[in-house]
């Protein structure tokens, strides 16, 4: 079980008339906890007087440069439960519980030039991952980022700060659907043309994402090369204790699993009805997950022998899974010998 930390909520920003950043303070002897990559995205605990709490996933806008405080920025879902009751009840001085940074939508290298495009609220792990490409990293940047209208464009000033500190290396393509309408496939193909070498790095609404993947693909990028973070909220509630499950009888015999996590070698045996996340986090490995329901995909490492099944998948597409890509938090083996990696 994944601990949570209760953090103090240094500042709230009224960022757009439905939009507010949530910045919480970290002390000294949680900064190892709580250290993260741009683009990753923290858990929060919001009270329910219904259920207890509900847990919502909040991709990080700040970046681990700029000072050790972190910044959620949280937009108002119509109708939203934790959303709204964000934006309406969080002040400065109050406790959030909140679970340590999770989440793979980061670049390998910030010396690569990225293409980065952000709808809405999606523009919360993009600014993450281009503060920290200007500062440490030596690539272009491309920003394409669509929005209702002028004025709920959430870090407006910051980005055209940015663009005139950084002319020679970053671009920012506004699209307003107040002006242009919405962005389709073939609008986004004709701006993205020019960089079809780049990296790309896709959030927002789902009929956006669909609109920015269709257009990559058809300009040809390899899967490789197009990166994607799906705001969805989580179904389970990774703050309440998992209940003991009672043990199965356990015939069969265990998979070899070979598992490649940070540069290293694993060989273990694997229980046919265990999850692998189970076992790695078990055999005390520091493998990433988040909701552990196959709904966000911090878990996802690549398969490249045998077979499992997925108990659940809410987040990876077909083209993900023809690459071999699976939820470590609910594949169990189907063969003898299994091999994974995380590279
Ligand atoms: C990796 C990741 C990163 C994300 N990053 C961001 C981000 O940076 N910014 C952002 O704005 N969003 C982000 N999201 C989306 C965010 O997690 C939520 O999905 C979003 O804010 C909508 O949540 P909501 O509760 O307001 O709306 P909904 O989930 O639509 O709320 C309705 C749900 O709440 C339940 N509900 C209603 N009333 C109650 C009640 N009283 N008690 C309990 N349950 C109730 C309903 O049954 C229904 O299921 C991210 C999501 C993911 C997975
Ligand atoms: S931890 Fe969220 S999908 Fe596996």
């Amino acid at each position: 079980m994944v601990e949570s930390h209760k953090l103090t909520v240094a500042e709230v920003v009224a960022e757009t008339a439905d939009a507010r950043s949530v910045v919480l303070r970290i002390p000294g002897d949680r900064a190892e906890a709580f250290r993260y990559r741009p683009g990753q995205f923290l858990t929060l605990r919001v009270p329910s007087e219904q259920t207890g709490s509900v847990a919502r996933c909040y991709s990080l806008s700040s970046a681990p440069h700029e000072d050790g405080a972190l910044k959620v920025t949280v937009k108002r879902t119509a109708d939203g439960y934790g959303s709204n009751w964000i934006c309406d009840n969080v002040c400065a001085g109050m406790e959030i519980e909140v679970l340590p940074p999770a989440g793979v939508f980061t670049p390998k290298s910030f010396d690569a030039d990225l293409l980065l495009f952000a709808g809405g609220s999606g523009i919360t792990p993009v600014m993450s991952i281009l503060k920290t490409a200007l500062r440490e990293g030596s690539g272009r940047i491309v920003l394409v980022y669509a929005n209702r209208d002028e004025r709920s464009v959430i870090f407006a000033d910051e980005l055209a700060a940015l663009g005139r500190e950084h002319a020679d290396r970053l671009v920012v393509l506004h699209w307003l659907e107040s002006v242009q309408g919405l962005p389709s496939q073939a609008h986004l193909r004709t701006l993205a043309a020019p960089f079809a070498e780049y990296d790309a790095f896709i959030c927002g609404p789902g009929p956006f994402m669909d609109a920015a993947r269709g257009a990559l693909k058809e300009l040809e990028f390899p899967r490789q090369r197009i990166h994607v973070e799906r705001f969805i909220s989580l179904g389970g509630n990774p703050f309440e204790a998992a209940k003991p499950a009672e043990a199965p009888p356990e015939p069969e015999k265990p998979t070899a699993l070979s598992v490649e996590l940070d540069g290293a070698q694993h060989e273990f045996s694997w229980p046919r009805r265990e999850k692998l996340l189970d076992v790695l986090l078990d055999k005390g490995l520091d493998a990433p997950f988040s909701c552990r329901e196959g709904q966000c995909s911090a878990c996802a490492c690549r398969i490249t022998s045998g077979e499992v099944k997925m108990l659940n998948n809410e987040v990876l597409d077909s083209e993900d899974l023809a690459d071999g890509i699976i939820l470590a938090c609910q594949s169990i083996p189907l063969t003898d010998d299994v091999s994974v990696t995380y590279e």
